[in-house]
């Protein structure tokens, strides 16, 4: 049986990783400092399962103790989820994300190469794309200005990896571009679980149908696409977390970049929609000045990781409602 270390895995995509490398049949040792999760996640996850995932409460930042992970396990490839991710705070707070994400970054990948784990899942995001010149988006497509240290920081990492294989080319690199993930695991055990008022539309809609929230604020309503709200290529979260077992299983040297999305774009009111439609009730909103920062249209083209990882997201926007919708049911306040 191999043994996988997640990074972060107590966090929205690492748990419903969890449930994919335990499901095909993979240990799982998770290792996060809980600073924006709760370790209540791994129950729900031997709740979904059977099994509960090892769990080290500790930071990427703390080496000593990450390495004593490796000394005390033998570990065959990581998947690093660990990171801060709030766009506007690392605005505010450029010096603490760059230190969490690249320093952490630089740390695990030390301590891997000391302890010959060479097999490096990365999560990256679509932010490295900046303002694309051309849709859908490829893997080719440029990368760089990008408007905030959060986006910047991915970018920043996306280089050391490469950097990393040309001097040592025992690395296998996988870095994964998210697009929007969404959506919860069909059971509502495990979901997004933002702390304090939600930066991103999914959340912020689902709180305001359960009523947390008065209305949602549509960020704008004239932006160059079909209903003039901003058009994303949303994933349901299950898809997203299966792209990385795919990820692993795929053997070729070297550092591969796939986005990982639909491929569909969906507008601000068209998810709202779909939400309405899932929780049966209309969810009221309010267009809202645009959001600084914001671009009109982002999807990808998922050619790549469907030809050489076989990836292909299966949830339509509707499921991916009903699951977002079933999890803030059952865990109104979140875990
Ligand atoms: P999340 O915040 O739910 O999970 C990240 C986890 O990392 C949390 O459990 C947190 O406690 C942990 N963590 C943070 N810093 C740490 C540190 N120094 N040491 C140990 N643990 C630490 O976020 P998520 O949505 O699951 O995102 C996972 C990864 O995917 C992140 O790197 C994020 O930047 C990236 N990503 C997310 C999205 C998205 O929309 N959710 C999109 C693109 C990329
Ligand atoms: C944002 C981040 C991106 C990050 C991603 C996932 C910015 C500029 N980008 O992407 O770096 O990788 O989250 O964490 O913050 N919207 C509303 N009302 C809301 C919230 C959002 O109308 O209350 C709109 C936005 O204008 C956008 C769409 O909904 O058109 C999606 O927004 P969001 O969920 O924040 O994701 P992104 O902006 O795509």
């Amino acid at each position: 049986m191999k043994t996988i270390f997640l990074s972060g895995g107590c966090g929205y995509i690492g748990s419903h990783t969890c449930v994919e490398l335990i499901e095909a049949g993979y240990q799982v040792i998770v290792y996060d400092n809980l600073s924006n999760s709760k370790e209540i996640a791994m129950e729900r996850v031997k709740q979904i399962t059977g099994v509960r995932p090892i769990f080290i409460r500790g930071d990427i930042l703390d080496a000593v103790n990450l390495e004593k992970v490796f000394q005390n396990y033998k570990i065959d490839a990581v998947i690093h989820f660990a990171g801060l991710k709030a766009v506007g705070e690392s605005v505010s707070k450029p010096l603490e994300y760059y230190h969490n994400n690249i320093t952490g970054t630089l740390l695990l990948l030390q301590i891997m190469r000391k302890y010959n784990v060479f097999d490096f899942v990365f999560s990256s995001s679509a932010t490295v794309y900046g303002t694309p010149s051309v849709l859908p988006i490829t893997e080719q497509a440029p990368t760089g200005n990008t408007t905030n240290p959060y986006g910047t920081s991915k970018l920043y990492i996306e280089q050391i990896l490469k950097d990393l294989y040309k001097s040592d080319p025992r690395f296998h690199i996988t870095i994964l571009r998210y697009f929007n993930p969404i959506g919860a695991h069909p059971s509502g055990l495990i979901g997004e679980n933002p702390n304090g008022i939600p930066n991103n539309l999914l959340p912020y809609i689902t709180q305001t149908a359960i009523g947390i929230r008065e209305y949602v604020g549509v960020f704008g309503k004239d932006y160059d696409t079909p209903d003039g709200t901003g058009v994303r290529d949303y994933i349901h979260v299950c898809d997203l977390a299966r792209g990385h077992i795919l990820a692993l299983n795929h053997k070729k040297a070297g550092v591969e970049i796939y986005n990982l999305g639909t491929g569909k774009g969906y507008s601000v009111l068209e998810v709202l929609h779909s939400m309405e439609k899932a929780c049966g009730h209309s969810i009221p909103y309010k267009i809202m000045p645009r959001r600084s920062g914001d671009i009109a249209s982002c999807y990808c083209d998922p050619t790549k990781a469907k030809r050489e990882l076989g990836f292909e997201a299966e949830y339509e926007m509707d499921q991916m409602c009903e699951h977002a919708w079933n999890w803030q049911k059952k865990n109104p306040n979140g875990y």
